[in-house]
């Protein structure tokens, strides 16, 4: 068979599988290499969530600090990671670990100061590493002097206030609603805890049952667009390359299919384009076919929003997730929306996908996954194309840690917020503070694994990331850049990039064979894998076994 008769031939690999817009099936009769896109820096990125907290203690106050950041930008080097987003560092009560701030051109003292931030974007800069910060344009502390304010004065509205006369006459609330704590009567909007009030960008519509909404241009809304330009002007100012923004999908509320919300989101980049060329806007809004047309240069995946509700991402990672010994999921949910989502947006922008994040609670070690399964995970991360996104940790296989104190509003989520494990000396060298004053106990586990002792060795974990991220750097084929071509989305998943590279992963304990309808098969030389043979023109692939293969250009 030809090489051309192979991307327009049948295969009986996605038999019963509908063609999927965006991917480039064997059995499909598409000829278009779809180029799944964004123009921006972004499209090449490999994002690393950094959680500033656990990452690395400087002061030995136990909790990590900026100077400990700039400490190990040689080691996000060394793992070859281009793009760190932080998570919140700025003033705050630390009711939600910092999503509540109270000061949002400020640095909270436990990390350091300005100067910090300076010498971290500056270091970061000459190693070829660009900063994101958290844009929680959503919500500030009740503590925030906006706030403060607004309990003062009945005329103000940069937050969403009912007054008493326009609440129910019983004394009940509207759902979202808190009472004042302060001398203003009636009650407000709360985003996401009571210590969070919705900063007022109006409503889509208006509503007679609630006299309070107010229209997306009145008064308050326009001064809170206008304060968040100020807030990323400030921080792109001081060198940053963009922002990760909060809870993006809600900002103006009671909004059918956030088209008020999108117009809003639409005229911040409009404005970064004008004043900060190159800088990004990515979202927490896991919803990539809605935000990116908004004006996003990428979305996360996560587990909620989005068609199916974060489907897309818990197919992958929970609920029987496709990456699970049981071989019982399946990728195709993921591939399905993907593809769509894909050719939705085109060359607008990014998907971006992480295995975990700071409010998963959980990672791909998450006690029930035994670490031989976290290999053919990685490999599809990086090479499928979106921009892969790392938690902190995960790259050594850290463990959500269960039985944790609940820490500054984590609810749930301190699981996976533990202390980066770095060596085998105190506290996992993370800080030389007393145990009990961490920010959280470092995972117990005796046989918890470290970066050091991984470095040294080749056959680790961390060396394979290391290898799939410079691999995927070296070879455009890998990239967002170039088509993707699934031949099979059970187990394995197989699918060939940039008509060059083949990638085969195999997430369930049991083997498996799949048939690969190119004759390059034969010959194709493998640069990544364990658990694959060739034999004729198909692969046998272990349990947990995964691949990467040449086939030849
Ligand atoms: C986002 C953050 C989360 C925070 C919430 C409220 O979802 O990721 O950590 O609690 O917003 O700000």
């Amino acid at each position: 068979m030809s090489r051309r008769s192979f991307l327009l031939g049948t295969s009986a690999a996605l038999a019963g599988a509908a063609a999927v817009p965006g991917v480039v099936h064997a059995s499909s009769s598409r000829t278009a290499r779809l180029r799944p896109g964004g123009s921006s820096w972004l499209a090449d990125a490999i994002l690393y969530e950094l959680y500033p907290q656990s990452f690395a203690d400087t002061d030995g106050d136990g909790i990590g600090d900026l100077a400990g950041v700039l400490e190990r930008l040689d080691y996000l080097d060394w793992l070859g990671v281009d793009t760190v987003w932080m998570n919140p560092i700025f003033p705050s009560p630390l009711t939600d670990a910092g999503y509540d701030i109270s000061d949002y051109t400020g640095v909270h003292p436990r990390y350091g100061t300005a100067d910090d931030v300076v010498a971290v974007v500056e270091a970061a800069r000459r190693r070829g590493i660009r900063i994101l910060f958290d844009l929680v344009a959503g919500h500030s502390s009740d503590q925030h002097p906006w706030f403060l304010r607004s309990l003062e004065d009945e005329t103000d509205h940069r937050y969403i206030w009912a007054s008493p006369e326009q609440l129910p006459g019983d004394g009940s609330l509207p759902e979202e609603f808190v009472a004042s704590p302060g001398p203003r009567p009636g009650a407000f909007y709360m985003n996401y805890y009571e210590t969070q009030p919705a900063i007022n960008y109006g409503y889509a519509r208006s509503n007679p049952d609630e006299p309070w909404r107010q229209p997306v241009d009145a008064e308050g809304p326009r001064r809170n667009r206008e304060a968040m330009r100020e807030i990323m002007d400030h921080w792109l100012s001081m060198g940053i390359s963009g922002f990760r923004c909060d809870m993006a999908a809600t900002l103006v509320k009671d909004d059918p299919g956030w088209v008020e919300t999108g117009k809003l989101w639409g005229e911040f980049r409009s404005w970064l384009e004008t004043h900060h060329p190159g800088a990004v806007m990515v979202s927490e809004w896991g919803d990539p076919a809605t935000s990116v047309p908004a004006g996003f240069h990428g979305d996360f995946y996560l587990p909620v929003n989005g068609p199916g509700d974060g489907a897309p991402w818990r197919s992958l990672w929970r609920d029987d997730p496709y990456f699970s010994a049981s071989g019982t999921g399946t990728a195709s949910t993921f591939v399905r929306a993907w593809s769509e989502a894909t050719d939705t947006i085109g060359g607008a922008g990014v998907t971006m996908m992480p295995i975990a994040n700071h409010d998963s609670a959980t990672r791909l070690n998450d006690g029930v996954r035994a670490a031989e399964e976290f290999p053919a995970a990685w490999t599809f991360l990086l090479t499928w194309p979106f921009v892969p996104t790392l938690y902190y940790g995960e790259e050594i296989g850290m463990r959500a840690v269960p039985g944790l104190p609940d820490v500054e509003g984590s609810q749930g989520r301190q699981n996976n917020r533990t202390p980066m494990q770095w060596d085998d000396g105190p506290n996992a060298g993370f800080s030389d503070a007393p145990a009990d004053k961490l920010y959280l106990p470092i995972d117990p586990d005796p046989a918890r694994p470290t970066v050091a002792a991984q470095i040294g060795d080749p056959d680790s974990l961390l060396h394979l990331v290391r290898r799939l991220i410079r691999l995927r750097k070296h070879h455009p084929e890998l990239g967002v850049g170039s088509d993707v071509r699934v031949l099979t989305d059970g187990y394995p998943l197989t699918y060939v990039r940039g008509d060059r590279f083949l990638v085969t992963v195999n997430p369930s304990r049991d083997a498996v064979t799949v048939d690969v309808p190119d004759e390059r098969i034969e010959h194709a030389h493998r640069v990544e894998g364990r658990g694959v043979r060739i034999g004729g023109r198909g692969l046998a692939v272990d349990g947990f076994g995964y691949a990467i293969l040449d086939l030849g250009r």
